[in-house]
């Protein structure tokens, strides 16, 4: 959706002097949406208000959904924000897909945080993040280049779609490694934390390294109205395309018996693994990897939810649902995020 109130600059293989353009742009107060190995974000100096309203406005995102700033080291962490023992030792992940909750100091305007007296903070791993950050020399805050409630962009060409005309730089970085976002993490004691956005940072991962970890209730079910997550983001019906998501539980068969029935129908789509496909010909199908492929199926589920979204016949989609384990978690959630938690037992 193309508007036009800025000349957005789209910028494919970037150079280092196309990063050092960038980087001032974010100095300036300009607003670059820049690749990660998660997703796509959208960012801009993280210390300057009038900067961060303009993500906000750019995002269509409430003004309380507070941003997450992107450091160049993990040792930066204490110019912006408190740190702790905990921090140290999950800074092992770092540069990676993780997000640490901090209280923050004064530096970091509260129009960044949403008003909280904490603040986010992760250090992102993909070569065209880490220069745009080192180069821009300020906290890059940055959320995920949609427009707010929408799948999170893991190409070039989605940016594009959803940003255009809304930001004064496009960067492109190929496609998103990991293909979900971080995971976000909120310390409390030395030991302990509480997962309030699963990621490819897994339960497991920090378990083995001696973390208990607690999952937020918003990470599995639904909240009741009123509720509020730890994590304002995770109240709002993300991740979801136009089409209704209906989740499959039920062993492989079963789905698959299911599908075979139903895919038929006017207006159904099947998200579907590779082993199945011959099965299902003839249906209008979306080939997520094969069975058991967390990896593939995160790289690829933002994706294809754009693509059936982009087919104004779907009305309906058919995903299996996911086992929760490993990256598991991290699928379940946005799956079921995007179903609007529907699930049909098979
Ligand atoms: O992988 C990612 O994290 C991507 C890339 C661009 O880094 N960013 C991203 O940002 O997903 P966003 O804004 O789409 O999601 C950030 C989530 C939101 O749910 C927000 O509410 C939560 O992080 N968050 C940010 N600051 C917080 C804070 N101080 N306390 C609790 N939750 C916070
Ligand atoms: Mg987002």
């Amino acid at each position: 959706m193309k508007d036009n109130s800025l000349n957005t600059k789209i910028i494919y293989h970037p150079s280092d002097e196309d990063i050092f353009m960038a980087a001032e742009v974010i100095r300036n107060g300009g607003l670059v949406a820049f690749p990660t190995e998660t997703v796509y974000g959208l960012g801009a100096s993280a210390l300057s208000s009038k900067a961060a309203e303009k993500i906000f406005a750019a995002k269509g995102r409430p003004s309380d959904n507070p941003l997450i700033i992107h450091l160049a080291d993990p040792g930066d962490a204490t110019r912006y924000a408190i740190t702790s023992p905990a921090y140290d030792k999950l800074s092992r992940f770092m540069p990676g897909p993780l997000t640490v909750i901090l209280p923050k100091r004064d530096i970091i305007p509260s129009s960044v945080t949403g008003g909280l007296d904490t603040v986010a903070v992760r250090v992102p791993s993909h070569p065209i993040a880490c220069a745009l950050i080192r180069s821009a020399g300020v906290p890059i805050a940055a959320p995920s280049a949609n427009r707010s409630g929408k799948p999170s962009c893991t190409t070039v060409e989605h940016v594009i779609q959803e940003m255009d005309g809304r930001v004064d730089v496009i960067l492109d970085g190929g496609e998103s490694d990991v293909g979900l976002e971080s995971t976000i993490l909120l310390p409390f004691g030395d030991h302990s934390v509480k997962l309030l956005r699963p990621g490819a940072i897994t339960v497991e991962m920090l378990e083995a390294e001696g973390f208990t970890v607690i999952l937020d209730k918003a990470v599995t079910e639904r909240l009741a109205d009123g509720e509020i997550p730890l994590a304002p983001g995770m109240k709002y019906r993300h991740y979801a395309p136009e089409a209704q998501v209906i989740l499959l539980d039920g062993d492989h068969e079963a789905v698959l018996s299911y599908m075979q029935n139903r895919g038929d129908d006017c207006g159904v789509a099947l998200i579907i693994y590779e082993e199945d496909a011959e099965k299902l010909c003839g249906k209008r199908l979306k080939v997520i990897g094969k069975r058991g492929d967390s990896l593939t199926y995160a790289h690829r589920l933002f994706a294809v939810l754009r693509e059936l979204d982009a087919d104004s016949d779907v009305k309906v989609i058919y995903a299996p649902l996911p086992a929760k384990d490993n990256l598991g978690l991290a699928l379940y959630n946005r799956l079921m995020k995007a179903a609007g938690y529907s699930v049909k037992t098979v």
